[in-house]
């Protein structure tokens, strides 16, 4: 009587909030995770098999929008210490890509971001030199200094499609992110413009991410949020068929 009772009181409770939650570890490729709604709700958390303890990162993702929050956010990485340890958003009033560094921003100008186009994006930061780097399609931009020149460490929350301006939450209605995300992948130390170009150009043999990896996911998903086939909601482009 009392199991029967604590799994009413657990199915009550799931069907409430906790079932919307789906975990899963799968292989993503040629698969998108679609954000539809402008809902706070709606996010993908990655969860990496270690804790953070990386001097470099290089973040790559794909992105396909049509622009309906002002500045919505593709990654966004908290940690204990910096609750924007690593972060990248669109600012649609200066059109300019930001990077997050251990929560110290820095800016890019003159790099595309164009609706309803696929467009690749990877960002790389060594602790080394404090220095940030960002691609977009074939444009590199030029180096800038951000952040401490400390590592990424502690475990890390990691969200995409939101913007955490706390240790796994506080999200924001001008951050979100409405689209398409694909290939996302997280490397524990810069890669070269060889690397991040091949990426770029979406040939199938492109360097996977060591610390997440687009192709061996461990992901949770809430709200409307949900993996999809690429080829069933954007059509081919030439390189991908290389
Ligand atoms: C995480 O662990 C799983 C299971 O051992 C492994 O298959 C996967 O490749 C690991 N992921 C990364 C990014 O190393």
């Amino acid at each position: 009587m009392k199991t029967l009772a604590s799994s009413v009181f657990f199915f009550v409770l799931c069907s409430l909030a906790l079932c919307q939650l789906k975990k899963d570890r799968k292989c993503l490729r040629e698969k998108v995770i679609t954000f539809p709604e402008l809902s706070t709700s709606n996010w993908v958390k990655l969860h990496p098999n270690e804790s953070m303890d990386l001097s470099a990162i290089t973040v790559c993702l794909r992105f396909y929008t049509e622009l309906m929050s002002a500045d919505p956010c593709f990654f966004s990485l908290a940690t204990p210490s910096y609750t924007k340890d690593f972060s990248l958003r669109w600012l649609s009033v200066s059109k300019k890509y930001e990077m997050t560094i251990h929560s110290s921003q820095v800016q890019f100008d003159g790099l595309a971001f164009n609706n309803n186009q696929w467009m690749s994006v990877c960002a790389t930061w060594d602790a080394k030199n404090g220095l940030a780097q960002m691609f977009v399609n074939e444009v590199a931009s030029i180096k800038k200094a951000v952040g401490p020149k400390v590592s990424f460490k502690g475990d890390p929350v990691i969200t995409l499609g939101q913007y955490q301006t706390e240790y796994d939450g506080g999200f924001q209605h001008t951050n979100i992110f409405t689209g398409f995300l694909a290939d996302v992948h997280v490397h524990g130390q810069t890669l070269t413009t060889r690397q991040i170009k091949t990426y770029m150009e979406a040939k199938s043999k492109y360097k996977l991410g060591d610390y997440i990896n687009w192709h061996n996911l461990m992901y949770t998903t809430a709200g409307s949020a949900q993996v999809e086939e690429k080829h069933h909601v954007t059509f081919y482009t030439k390189e991908e068929q290389q």
